[in-house]
């Protein structure tokens, strides 16, 4: 039986974060440059968001671009810039047929003049489907990300629209860039690295971690498919004991 007949439909994560990791070196092992690399994680990215789409998954939330990643050599940051581009050009069509609303967290005004038009048009193109949100994390930091929700905080305060005894959880996670999108239940990372990199630090509180040392260009639906099995088979006790969750 493959794993995707294991999946139980009734129990899926709802939303699923992935640390797409690895491209560099699959391109290294066969001789080619990163670049190429980055060109076939897209077809992996095809892949597994239309798999997800399929199956009836909510979100998918996909670590494109770091804020870090901006220091990379000049001509790999065009690189992957030009493959956003033109995979959000090439793609729009798909991503109409199959319901998909594109969506991106981070600090988006930092992108190419070209890169930000793309995707804020393809953004505007796609608002209305209801379908699978595929959410890019692009020039993201999760810390960034936690200071900017402090001070939008603090600023309300000081307008005086919101009381520093209100601050709590819930107003917290409202200035997140990822409010009303509920937290991931499964994070995956690619590659044999055991990191979360500055990636969604609040919203993944309680995620199950899932790790594979297959490179992104190889991680495929199957691979998708299996990470929600292992996922299916854990139990998820929030703080509490196995007895209290029957
Ligand atoms: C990590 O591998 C991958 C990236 C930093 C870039 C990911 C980008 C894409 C797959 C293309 C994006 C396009 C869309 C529209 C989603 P790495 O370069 O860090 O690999 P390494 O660790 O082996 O060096």
């Amino acid at each position: 039986m493959g794993y995707k007949e294991q999946i139980d439909i009734s129990r899926l994560p709802q939303h699923i974060a992935i640390i797409m990791d690895g491209n560099g070196r699959w391109a290294k092992e066969k001789g080619k440059l990163r670049v190429f690399g980055h060109k076939n994680g897209v077809v992996s990215v095809r892949d597994v968001v239309e798999a997800s789409a399929e199956l009836g998954i909510k979100y998918v939330t996909l670590y494109t671009f770091s804020s870090e990643n901006w220091n990379r050599p000049r001509l790999e940051v065009a690189a992957i810039m030009e493959l956003m581009i033109s995979t959000i050009n090439k793609e729009i069509g798909r991503f109409m047929q199959n319901n998909i609303r594109l969506n991106a967290i981070g600090d988006l005004e930092m992108l190419p003049e070209k890169a930000y038009n793309e995707l804020t048009g393809a953004i505007k193109k796609t608002e209305h489907n209801t379908g699978l949100v595929l959410t890019l994390a692009l020039s993201y930091s999760s810390r960034r990300e936690i200071v900017h929700a402090a001070r939008s905080l603090a600023c309300k305060v000081q307008r005086g629209e919101l009381k520093p005894e209100d601050i709590n959880e819930e107003t917290f996670k409202d200035n997140l860039y990822t409010d009303g999108m509920p937290d991931p239940e499964l994070l995956i990372r690619t590659s044999g690295e055991y990191r979360i990199s500055n990636y969604l630090l609040w919203q993944i509180a309680y995620a199950e971690l899932y790790f594979t040392s297959k490179l992104w260009p190889d991680f495929r639906r199957e691979d998708l498919f299996e990470a929600i099995v292992d996922y299916q088979k854990r139990e998820r006790r929030f703080g509490l004991i196995s007895e209290q969750l029957n």
